[in-house]
């Protein structure tokens, strides 16, 4: 069988024995969200993510090598798919990816999944609606910035801001939000850039949500005194508006989630080093090259598209699949002695 047939011979039928257990850790973490890089080609350079040049490529599967493996996955309990990249609307074929996926129901619940994507918002304006038509549900624009030139130094791409902007209030219009718009903050680069994000979030009725950067950038710039800690963003928050907490939609929720005393606005703010949720981890990734990932920082990939292209069977593939989630890290070392850098880039591993 040649490798594309291989890959691309989904099954339609429900997999046998896979329906009574739902996929588990070690730490009896109930894994339901599986992140689907597409690929990592971007066409930005932010500083805290990509060094500024063009650097060397992973492979990108067929769709059908996608769509086998998503099967898969739900046929186990996944119920959330994330498209990342990279920047997953580069990827031609995308819509009709998401269109199949659109067709999946989790067999423990007959419900449909919930897919959502992770984009920088360049090509979003255009793509919202075939996006939306094509089953996406949910939007996540990275914007590290809400004032124009601090954007473009942080992105590295000239006069982005602007359809950044159009598309984030195209995916609003089309029913895709409440759209998350995501900030990397880094300390002298865009810190100065909180409370105007707050004013953001209240006039454009996006929810904002603030991530502390982590050591998964290309260069390996990262240093602990660049990260803008949870604690500092709250007391900035408090002091332009009070803040108020609100509850947590569910134990694995990556977010604290924040409105200001009047109600107007949503805040959330992601603490993966001052305030670790590993312990409530409910996420496993796939590299564009079909790869498993236990863990953002995992030192190893596991090879799923590679058994698949050798002709495993559905069977030995969702066996190969629990093996490996026995496996996940049970959390992240970051800022520990002896914290090792994982073996690949955020760009080359998917968000
Ligand atoms: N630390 C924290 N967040 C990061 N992102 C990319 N690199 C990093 C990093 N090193 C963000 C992107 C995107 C999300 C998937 O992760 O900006 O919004
Ligand atoms: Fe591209 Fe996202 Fe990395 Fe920026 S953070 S370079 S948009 S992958």
């Amino acid at each position: 069988m040649s490798v594309l047939a291989s890959l691309g011979n989904p099954t339609d039928t429900p997999l046998a024995g896979g329906f009574a257990d739902r996929l588990r850790d070690s730490f009896g973490r109930a894994i339901t969200d599986l992140r689907v890089s597409v690929t990592d080609r971007c066409n930005y350079r932010c500083v805290y993510c990509r060094t500024g040049n063009d650097g060397a490529q992973y492979a990108e599967l067929p769709h059908a090598g996608y769509l086998r493996m998503i099967k898969l996955f739900v046929s186990l309990g996944i119920e959330k798919i994330r498209l990342t990249g990279g920047e997953p609307l580069l990827r031609d074929g995308l819509l009709e990816l998401i269109q199949e996926i659109a067709q999946l129901r989790t067999p423990f619940s007959g419900d449909g999944l919930d897919i959502a994507i992770t984009t920088n918002g360049h090509l979003l304006a255009g793509l919202a609606q075939p996006l939306k038509d094509a089953g996406l549900t949910r939007t996540t624009v990275s914007m590290d910035a809400v004032d124009p030139e601090t954007f473009t130094a942080i992105t590295r791409v000239p006069r982005s801001f602007d359809r950044v902007l159009a598309g984030i209030r195209a995916a609003g219009a089309v029913g895709l939000g409440p759209v998350k718009v995501n900030c990397v903050l880094l300390r002298g680069f865009n810190d100065s850039q909180i409370e105007a994000f707050a004013e953001f979030s209240r006039q454009e009725g996006v929810i904002v949500r603030f991530i502390e950067w982590m050591p998964l950038e290309e260069d390996r710039t990262w240093t602990p005194e660049a990260v803008v800690p949870l604690e500092e963003i709250v007391a900035r928050l408090n002091a332009y508006r009070p803040l108020v907490e609100l509850p947590a939609h569910a134990a694995s929720e990556t977010a604290r989630r924040y409105t200001f005393d009047d109600g107007l606005g949503e805040i959330g703010i992601i603490a993966p080093v001052s305030r670790p949720f590993c312990g409530h981890c409910s996420r496993i990734r796939l590299t564009s090259d079909g790869k498993i990932r236990t863990c953002l920082f995992s030192q190893t990939d596991h090879d799923l598209a590679g058994r698949m292209m050798r002709g495993a069977s559905d069977d030995e593939l969702t066996a190969y699949i629990r093996q490996v989630v026995m496996r996940k890290e049970a959390r992240h070392h970051i800022g520990e002695a002896g914290f090792e850098k994982p073996s690949r880039s955020m760009v080359h591993i998917g968000g």
